[in-house]
Protein backbone atom coordinates (compact mmCIF):
# COMPACT_ATOMS: atom_id res chain seq x y z
CA UNK A 1 0.00 0.00 0.00
CA UNK A 2 1.89 3.37 -0.82
CA UNK A 3 -0.15 6.23 0.25
CA UNK A 4 1.72 9.41 1.49
CA UNK A 5 -0.24 12.02 3.90
CA UNK A 6 1.29 14.80 4.76
CA UNK A 7 -0.45 16.87 7.82
CA UNK A 8 0.73 17.91 11.36
CA UNK A 9 1.22 14.69 12.39
CA UNK A 10 2.98 13.46 9.66
CA UNK A 11 5.28 11.21 11.46
CA UNK A 12 2.89 9.54 13.75
CA UNK A 13 0.19 8.75 10.65
CA UNK A 14 3.18 7.31 8.40
CA UNK A 15 4.34 5.05 11.38
CA UNK A 16 0.90 3.81 11.42
CA UNK A 17 0.12 3.14 8.14
CA UNK A 18 3.68 1.56 7.73
CA UNK A 19 2.74 -0.71 10.45
CA UNK A 20 -0.38 -1.79 9.15
CA UNK A 21 1.29 -2.17 5.39
CA UNK A 22 3.60 -4.43 7.12
CA UNK A 23 0.59 -6.52 8.88
CA UNK A 24 -1.54 -6.42 5.94
CA UNK A 25 1.51 -7.69 3.65
CA UNK A 26 2.41 -10.39 6.51
CA UNK A 27 -1.01 -11.71 6.63
CA UNK A 28 -1.09 -11.89 2.90
CA UNK A 29 2.29 -13.65 2.79
CA UNK A 30 0.79 -16.37 5.82
CA UNK A 31 -2.11 -17.00 3.89
CA UNK A 32 -0.33 -17.78 0.45
CA UNK A 33 1.87 -20.17 2.84
CA UNK A 34 -1.17 -21.96 4.30
CA UNK A 35 -2.89 -22.12 1.59
CA UNK A 36 -0.22 -23.54 -0.56
CA UNK A 37 1.41 -25.92 2.29
CA UNK A 38 -2.31 -27.58 2.07
CA UNK A 39 -2.55 -27.85 -2.04
CA UNK A 40 1.09 -28.96 -1.91
CA UNK A 41 0.49 -32.88 -1.93
CA UNK A 42 -2.28 -32.41 -4.65
CA UNK A 43 -0.90 -29.62 -6.75
CA UNK A 44 0.74 -31.47 -9.27
CA UNK A 45 -2.09 -34.24 -10.20
CA UNK A 46 -5.11 -31.51 -9.60
CA UNK A 47 -3.01 -28.79 -12.31
CA UNK A 48 -1.36 -31.25 -14.51
CA UNK A 49 -2.89 -29.65 -17.74
CA UNK A 50 -2.30 -25.86 -16.50
CA UNK A 51 1.66 -26.84 -15.16
CA UNK A 52 2.45 -28.37 -18.57
CA UNK A 53 0.85 -25.90 -21.05
CA UNK A 54 2.81 -23.24 -18.42
CA UNK A 55 6.12 -24.95 -18.66
CA UNK A 56 5.72 -25.37 -22.73
CA UNK A 57 4.90 -21.82 -23.15
CA UNK A 58 7.91 -21.08 -20.74
CA UNK A 59 10.20 -23.44 -22.57
CA UNK A 60 9.53 -22.04 -25.53
CA UNK A 61 10.96 -18.65 -25.20
CA UNK A 62 13.30 -19.54 -23.22
CA UNK A 63 17.52 -19.91 -24.76
CA UNK A 64 19.89 -21.03 -21.86
CA UNK A 65 23.50 -21.46 -22.20
CA UNK A 66 25.57 -24.14 -20.96
CA UNK A 67 26.65 -24.14 -17.36
CA UNK A 68 24.79 -21.09 -16.49
CA UNK A 69 22.27 -20.49 -13.59
CA UNK A 70 19.14 -20.14 -13.66
CA UNK A 71 16.38 -19.05 -10.86
CA UNK A 72 12.94 -20.34 -10.87
CA UNK A 73 11.02 -18.05 -8.15
CA UNK A 74 7.64 -19.39 -6.50
CA UNK A 75 8.90 -22.99 -8.04
CA UNK A 76 6.32 -24.95 -6.31
CA UNK A 77 6.80 -28.53 -6.66
CA UNK A 78 9.61 -27.86 -9.01
CA UNK A 79 8.07 -28.71 -12.54
CA UNK A 80 9.36 -26.40 -14.66
CA UNK A 81 13.28 -27.01 -12.78
CA UNK A 82 12.78 -30.18 -14.01
CA UNK A 83 11.96 -30.04 -17.00
CA UNK A 84 14.88 -27.29 -18.09
CA UNK A 85 17.17 -29.88 -15.72
CA UNK A 86 16.08 -31.88 -18.74
CA UNK A 87 16.44 -30.03 -21.81
CA UNK A 88 20.04 -28.27 -20.09
CA UNK A 89 21.55 -30.64 -17.80
CA UNK A 90 24.67 -28.62 -17.31
CA UNK A 91 22.87 -25.51 -15.94
CA UNK A 92 22.71 -24.82 -12.46
CA UNK A 93 19.35 -24.36 -10.88
CA UNK A 94 17.78 -22.53 -7.95
CA UNK A 95 13.75 -22.62 -7.19
CA UNK A 96 12.76 -20.16 -4.08
CA UNK A 97 9.14 -20.36 -2.90
CA UNK A 98 7.31 -19.54 0.38
CA UNK A 99 5.61 -22.83 0.87
CA UNK A 100 7.92 -25.39 2.81
CA UNK A 101 5.32 -28.15 1.43
CA UNK A 102 5.84 -27.43 -2.07
CA UNK A 103 9.90 -27.05 -1.73
CA UNK A 104 9.36 -31.39 -0.20
CA UNK A 105 7.36 -32.07 -3.19
CA UNK A 106 9.80 -30.52 -4.97
CA UNK A 107 12.47 -32.22 -3.29
CA UNK A 108 11.40 -35.59 -4.04
CA UNK A 109 12.00 -35.09 -7.47
CA UNK A 110 15.65 -35.20 -7.27
CA UNK A 111 16.28 -32.51 -10.12
CA UNK A 112 20.21 -32.96 -10.85
CA UNK A 113 22.51 -29.14 -10.18
CA UNK A 114 19.08 -27.90 -8.03
CA UNK A 115 18.77 -26.32 -4.81
CA UNK A 116 15.81 -25.57 -3.45
CA UNK A 117 15.60 -22.14 -1.19
CA UNK A 118 12.45 -20.96 0.85
CA UNK A 119 12.24 -16.92 1.08
CA UNK A 120 10.21 -14.19 -0.33
CA UNK A 121 10.15 -13.24 -3.88
CA UNK A 122 10.56 -9.47 -3.28
CA UNK A 123 13.75 -9.76 -1.17
CA UNK A 124 15.45 -12.26 -2.69
CA UNK A 125 18.57 -14.12 -0.59
CA UNK A 126 21.01 -13.74 -3.43
CA UNK A 127 24.13 -11.49 -4.13
CA UNK A 128 23.90 -9.17 -6.71
CA UNK A 129 24.88 -10.48 -10.36
CA UNK A 130 24.78 -13.78 -9.36
CA UNK A 131 22.20 -15.21 -12.07
CA UNK A 132 22.13 -15.46 -15.45
CA UNK A 133 18.07 -16.16 -16.05
CA UNK A 134 15.19 -15.59 -13.94
CA UNK A 135 11.93 -17.32 -14.87
CA UNK A 136 8.78 -17.39 -12.85
CA UNK A 137 5.30 -19.41 -13.71
CA UNK A 138 2.04 -18.52 -12.37
CA UNK A 139 3.37 -16.35 -9.24
CA UNK A 140 2.54 -12.37 -10.31
CA UNK A 141 -0.85 -12.64 -9.35
CA UNK A 142 0.17 -13.37 -5.75
CA UNK A 143 2.51 -10.19 -5.55
CA UNK A 144 1.59 -7.10 -3.90
CA UNK A 145 4.16 -4.91 -5.52
CA UNK A 146 5.43 -6.99 -8.43
CA UNK A 147 7.80 -3.76 -8.98
CA UNK A 148 9.81 -4.49 -5.99
CA UNK A 149 10.34 -8.66 -7.44
CA UNK A 150 11.23 -7.08 -10.89
CA UNK A 151 13.92 -4.52 -9.02
CA UNK A 152 15.15 -7.57 -6.78
CA UNK A 153 15.40 -9.80 -10.27
CA UNK A 154 17.05 -6.93 -12.02
CA UNK A 155 19.45 -6.59 -9.10
CA UNK A 156 20.45 -10.28 -8.87
CA UNK A 157 20.72 -10.58 -12.91
CA UNK A 158 24.14 -10.20 -14.28
CA UNK A 159 24.40 -7.66 -16.51
CA UNK A 160 22.41 -8.77 -19.79
CA UNK A 161 20.75 -11.66 -17.81
CA UNK A 162 17.29 -12.75 -19.17
CA UNK A 163 13.86 -12.69 -17.65
CA UNK A 164 10.97 -15.09 -18.66
CA UNK A 165 7.84 -14.47 -16.79
CA UNK A 166 4.67 -16.80 -17.33
CA UNK A 167 1.26 -15.63 -15.89
CA UNK A 168 -2.75 -15.16 -16.04
CA UNK A 169 -3.60 -12.55 -18.30
CA UNK A 170 -5.93 -9.76 -17.25
CA UNK A 171 -6.90 -9.07 -21.09
CA UNK A 172 -9.22 -12.20 -21.31
CA UNK A 173 -12.21 -11.92 -19.62
CA UNK A 174 -12.49 -15.26 -18.17
CA UNK A 175 -9.42 -14.36 -16.45
CA UNK A 176 -10.49 -10.89 -15.46
CA UNK A 177 -13.99 -12.89 -14.11
CA UNK A 178 -11.49 -14.97 -11.44
CA UNK A 179 -9.47 -11.68 -10.58
CA UNK A 180 -12.86 -11.03 -9.00
CA UNK A 181 -13.93 -13.86 -7.28
CA UNK A 182 -10.48 -14.50 -6.29
CA UNK A 183 -9.96 -11.12 -4.63
CA UNK A 184 -13.66 -11.51 -2.96
CA UNK A 185 -12.85 -15.52 -1.24
CA UNK A 186 -9.08 -16.06 -1.32
CA UNK A 187 -7.02 -13.99 1.08
CA UNK A 188 -3.57 -15.46 -0.50
CA UNK A 189 -4.76 -14.02 -4.34
CA UNK A 190 -3.95 -9.78 -4.81
CA UNK A 191 -4.57 -9.52 -8.67
CA UNK A 192 -4.05 -10.36 -12.18
CA UNK A 193 -2.23 -7.78 -14.73
CA UNK A 194 -2.73 -7.39 -18.23
CA UNK A 195 -0.25 -6.86 -21.12
CA UNK A 196 0.03 -3.70 -21.19
CA UNK A 197 0.40 -2.76 -17.08
CA UNK A 198 2.98 -6.04 -17.10
CA UNK A 199 5.08 -4.12 -20.46
CA UNK A 200 4.66 -0.77 -18.36
CA UNK A 201 6.16 -2.37 -15.22
CA UNK A 202 8.94 -3.94 -16.38
CA UNK A 203 10.48 -0.69 -18.51
CA UNK A 204 9.79 1.23 -15.63
CA UNK A 205 11.85 -0.87 -13.43
CA UNK A 206 14.92 -1.06 -15.95
CA UNK A 207 14.56 -3.49 -18.02
CA UNK A 208 15.07 -3.78 -21.77
CA UNK A 209 14.08 -5.82 -24.77
CA UNK A 210 10.95 -5.97 -23.14
CA UNK A 211 8.59 -7.95 -25.32
CA UNK A 212 5.08 -9.65 -23.94
CA UNK A 213 3.09 -12.50 -25.93
CA UNK A 214 -0.53 -13.29 -24.90
CA UNK A 215 -2.31 -16.18 -26.01
CA UNK A 216 -4.66 -18.94 -24.66
CA UNK A 217 -4.08 -22.36 -23.94
CA UNK A 218 -7.67 -23.63 -24.02
CA UNK A 219 -11.20 -22.38 -25.23
CA UNK A 220 -11.04 -19.88 -22.19
CA UNK A 221 -8.08 -19.28 -20.37
CA UNK A 222 -5.36 -16.78 -21.26
CA UNK A 223 -2.00 -16.24 -20.18
CA UNK A 224 1.05 -13.91 -20.88
CA UNK A 225 4.74 -14.49 -21.30
CA UNK A 226 7.00 -11.80 -20.62
CA UNK A 227 10.59 -11.60 -21.87
CA UNK A 228 12.89 -9.02 -20.90
CA UNK A 229 16.40 -8.13 -20.09
CA UNK A 230 18.49 -6.42 -17.62
CA UNK A 231 20.55 -3.87 -19.30
CA UNK A 232 24.76 -4.96 -19.91
CA UNK A 233 25.98 -2.02 -18.66
CA UNK A 234 25.33 -2.69 -15.24
CA UNK A 235 24.05 0.30 -12.56
CA UNK A 236 22.58 -2.10 -9.74
CA UNK A 237 24.61 -3.17 -6.64
C1 LIG B 1 0.37 -21.30 -8.58
S1 LIG B 1 1.80 -21.82 -7.72
C2 LIG B 1 2.95 -21.97 -9.06
C3 LIG B 1 4.04 -22.95 -8.78
C4 LIG B 1 4.94 -23.22 -10.00
N1 LIG B 1 5.65 -22.04 -10.40
C5 LIG B 1 4.11 -23.76 -11.14
O1 LIG B 1 3.94 -23.05 -12.15
O2 LIG B 1 3.60 -24.88 -11.01
C6 LIG B 1 2.34 -20.32 -6.97
C7 LIG B 1 3.58 -20.52 -6.11
O3 LIG B 1 4.13 -19.24 -5.82
C8 LIG B 1 4.56 -19.22 -4.48
N2 LIG B 1 4.59 -17.81 -4.08
C9 LIG B 1 3.56 -16.94 -4.04
N3 LIG B 1 3.98 -15.73 -3.65
C10 LIG B 1 5.31 -15.84 -3.44
C11 LIG B 1 6.33 -14.93 -3.03
N4 LIG B 1 6.02 -13.66 -2.74
N5 LIG B 1 7.59 -15.37 -2.92
C12 LIG B 1 7.91 -16.68 -3.20
N6 LIG B 1 6.99 -17.58 -3.60
C13 LIG B 1 5.71 -17.18 -3.71
C14 LIG B 1 3.53 -20.08 -3.76
O4 LIG B 1 4.01 -20.55 -2.53
C15 LIG B 1 3.29 -21.18 -4.77
O5 LIG B 1 4.16 -22.27 -4.59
Amino acid sequence: MEIKITNANNNKIDSVLAMDTVNHNAARTDAIIREYNHLAPEYDRRWSFYIAETIQETLKRLDIKPDSKLLDIGCGTGSLLQAISLRYPSVCLVGIDLSREMLKAAHKKHIKKSHLITGQSQELPFRSNSFDTVVSCNVFHYLHKPQKCIREIIRILKPGGKIIITDWCDDYIACRICDLFLRLLNRAHFKTYGKRTCEQILRNTGCIQVHVDRYKINWLWGLMTAKAQKPSQNTHG
